[in-house]
C-alpha cells in the first residue's frame, strides 16, 4: 500500500516526498524525532510526545513550523488519510537545508516530515516469551535526553546483540545500565521493588517510563529511581523495557543468563496490562 505522508505542509504519495540533499538532518543528523503509538486509530500518550518534542527542539534551537493545535491536527489527519488502525506515527523536524557549515544557519527553514507505519503493537508474540538482551558498552553522545536522529550507535549495538543471538542491547556505561537501544530498561528486585534509572542527560526521558512509574506507584509497588548494575539486573526477579511501540515488554535473559525463572515476570505482565488499559482509555 502506498502511504500518504506529510512534508512541509503538503500531503504526498510516499514516492513523491523529496527532501534536499543539503538538509542538515541528512548531513549532520541535525534533527529531532518522535514516535507516537496508534491503537484503534487513536493516538497514545500524545501529550507527552508533543511536550518532549518541544523540549528537544528548544534544546537545539529548531523552531517547529506548526502550532500545537496544527501539529495535533496533522497527527489525526495522517491516521485518517492512511486508514491506520494500529502502528505508529514517525515525526521528524530537521533544521532544514543550508550551505554546508558546522555553525547553525540563521536562515534555514525547518523540514517537517510525518509518516505512518502499520504494526501489530498490541499483539506482540514476544510478550509470551520475553526478549533476550546483550550488554553492550554505551558509546552514544552525552545528550541522550534530546531525541535526535543520531541513531547509528544504537543500530550498531542492536546488530552486535543480534550477532550473539540476542533480541536487543542493554547499554552499559561506568558500570551501570543506561537504557536499551531504543527503549527504557527496568528491573524488579527480589523484594518486589521496581528499579529504574533516574532522569538525566544519560538517558532519553521516556514517555512510557513516566506513565508506567505512575501506574506502578498507584498499584502499591515500591519504585526506586536510581542506576543499577548489570549484575543487579542479572540477579533481579524480573526485567522489562518500555517504549511507545513495545509498551511494557518482558526481558527474560541478559547475556545468556535467565532473569528469574527465565519466563516473563508476573509483575511485568500486570504492568503491561494496566498500562495498555489506562493508555487506551486516555487515547485521543
Ligand atoms: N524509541 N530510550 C531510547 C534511547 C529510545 O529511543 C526510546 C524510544 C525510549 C523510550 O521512550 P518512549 O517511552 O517515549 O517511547 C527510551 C522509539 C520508540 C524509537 O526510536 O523508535
Amino acid at each position: 500500500m502506498t502511504r500518504t505522508v506529510y512534508l512541509n505542509g503538503s500531503w504526498l504519495a510516499e514516492a513523491d516526498a523529496k527532501v534536499s540533499i543539503f538538509d542538515r538532518g541528512f548531513l549532520f543528523a541535525d534533527a529531532i524525532y518522535e514516535v507516537t503509538g496508534v491503537v484503534g486509530g487513536k493516538l497514545l500518550e500524545y501529550v507527552g510526545h508533543a511536550a518532549r518534542l518541544k523540549r528537544s527542539t528548544a534544546e537545539l534551537g529548531i523552531a517547529c513550523p506548526l502550532t500545537d493545535e496544527e501539529l495535533l491536527a496533522v497527527h489525526r489527519e495522517i491516521v485518517r488519510r492512511n486508514d491506520l488502525d494500529e502502528g505508529l506515527i514517525y515525526l521528524q523536524i530537521s533544521r532544514g537545508a543550508a550551505y554546508r557549515d558546522f555553525a547553525f544557519p540563521t536562515d534555514a527553514t525547518p523540514t517537517l516530515v510525518l509518516f505512518t507505519q502499520a504494526k501489530a503493537v498490541l499483539d506482540n508474540p514476544k510478550v509470551k516469551t520475553g526478549i533476550s538482551v546483550a550488554l553492550v558498552p554505551d558509546q552514544r553522545w552525552a545528550r541522550r535526553d534530546i531525541k535526535t536522529v543520531q541513531l547509528l550507535f544504537p543500530s550498531m549495538a542492536k546488530m552486535q546483540a543480534a550477532s550473539v543471538g540476542a533480541d536487543d542491547a542493554w547499554l552499559v556505561e561506568g558500570g551501570f545500565v543506561t537504557e536499551a537501544s531504543s527503549a527504557t530498561s527496568h528491573i524488579i528486585s527480589k523484594d518486589g521493588t521496581l528499579i529504574t534509572r533516574g532522569l538525566s542527560n544519560a538517558i532519553l526521558h521516556g514517555i512510557t517510563r513516566l506513565s508506567v512509574l505512575d501506574i506502578a506507584r498507584s498499584a502499591g509497588l515500591a519504585v526506586e529511581e536510581r542506576a543499577f548494575t548489570p549484575d543487579e539486573a542479572k540477579n533481579a526477579a524480573e526485567a522489562f523495557i518500555t517504549s511507545a511501540t513495545s509498551f511494557v515488554l518482558p526481558v527474560t535473559s541478559i547475556d545468556g543468563q535467565p532473569v528469574g525463572d527465565g519466563k516473563p515476570g508476573p509483575l511485568t505482565l500486570k504492568l503491561r496490562e494496566l498500562y495498555i488499559e489506562s493508555r487506551l482509555a486516555a487515547a485521543i
